[in-house]
């Protein structure tokens, strides 16, 4: 494990970014794709890079065991402040493991997961693929894995909603962008993850677009206010609604990819 280069994002990204309606929503619409694939708890997750947990501590309230792996100490004390928070039952259901992801197999000693869950690390990686290959090794027969990711058909949607058009015509070819948090990230396409996940066993079922609207009103200046939380839900349950179906999936920034192991 190198530098604890999520040290200086952990607040930004764990308390502020996940409060905002964007992040409300997205924890949303990911939790119920994800519904439409996993099976019912008590099956077991292992979530890489799953960082202060703001995805798979609902799937643990929700009756599954959960291995939260990543290789940020800060990030890992951020999920052990917000798991403290829950009832002692969820508590039980939750394990930390500080390790890379390229390393999951043999930091989880070999264990096979019903789900393993990688959302929002690609992006971060130079070459997703050693990554991949072990997300899919460490998912049971019949198992699932999910891959949230950015989408390099749609770079240049920011640039543009943010009137920066140099940046935007330069986009349309490049997989690369300083993201929201101020790191740079790299964006993959669904064919291509989509073949990796092959190599590794695994059939891609079905893949969703995350946010849409609520990311353009953001880039385009728009305030949102998440403490109205009947304006928050009717927002979540269009964005549910677009991330399912074309044309709406394709422009989304973000990626959701799931597949399901072919042995089983
Ligand atoms: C944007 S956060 C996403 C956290 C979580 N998956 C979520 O969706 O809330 C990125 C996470 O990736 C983790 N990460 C970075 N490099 C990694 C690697 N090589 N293996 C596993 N996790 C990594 C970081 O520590 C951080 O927790």
């Amino acid at each position: 494990m190198g530098d604890d280069t999520w040290a200086a994002l952990a607040d930004q990204f764990v308390d502020e970014a996940y409060a905002t309606v964007k992040g409300q929503v997205r924890t949303y619409v990911m939790h119920q794709q994800l519904m439409e694939h996993l099976p019912a708890p008590p099956a077991t997750v292992l979530d890489v890079g799953g960082g202060a947990g703001n995805q798979s501590f609902p799937l643990a309230q929700a009756g599954y065991a959960v291995t939260v792996l990543d290789p940020s100490s800060a990030m890992l004390d951020k999920a052990r402040q917000r798991l403290q928070r829950l009832p002692q039952e969820v508590q039980e259901r939750v394990t930390l493991v500080q390790a890379d992801g390229e390393n999951a197999d043999e930091a989880v000693q070999g264990r096979r997961f019903d789900a393993v869950l990688c959302h929002g690390v690609l992006g971060y990686l130079d070459d997703p693929e050693p990554m991949v290959e072990q997300l899919c090794r460490c998912v049971a027969d019949g198992g699932v894995v999910s891959i949230m990711t950015g989408n390099a058909r749609a770079g240049a949607v920011r640039p543009a909603l943010e009137r920066r058009w140099d940046d935007a015509l330069a986009a349309f070819d490049s997989r690369h962008e300083v993201g929201v948090l101020g790191v740079p990230g790299r964006a993959d396409t669904v064919e291509e993850l989509s073949g990796l996940l092959r190599k590794g066993g695994v059939e891609p079922i079905r893949w969703y677009g995350v946010w849409l609207f609520v990311d353009w009103l953001e880039f385009s200046g728009a305030e949102l206010d998440p403490s109205d939380s009947e304006q928050v839900a009717a927002t979540a349950a269009v964005e549910l609604e677009a991330s399912r179906r074309d044309p709406y999936r394709r422009l989304s920034r973000v990626f959701h990819l799931v597949g399901r192991t072919t042995s089983g």
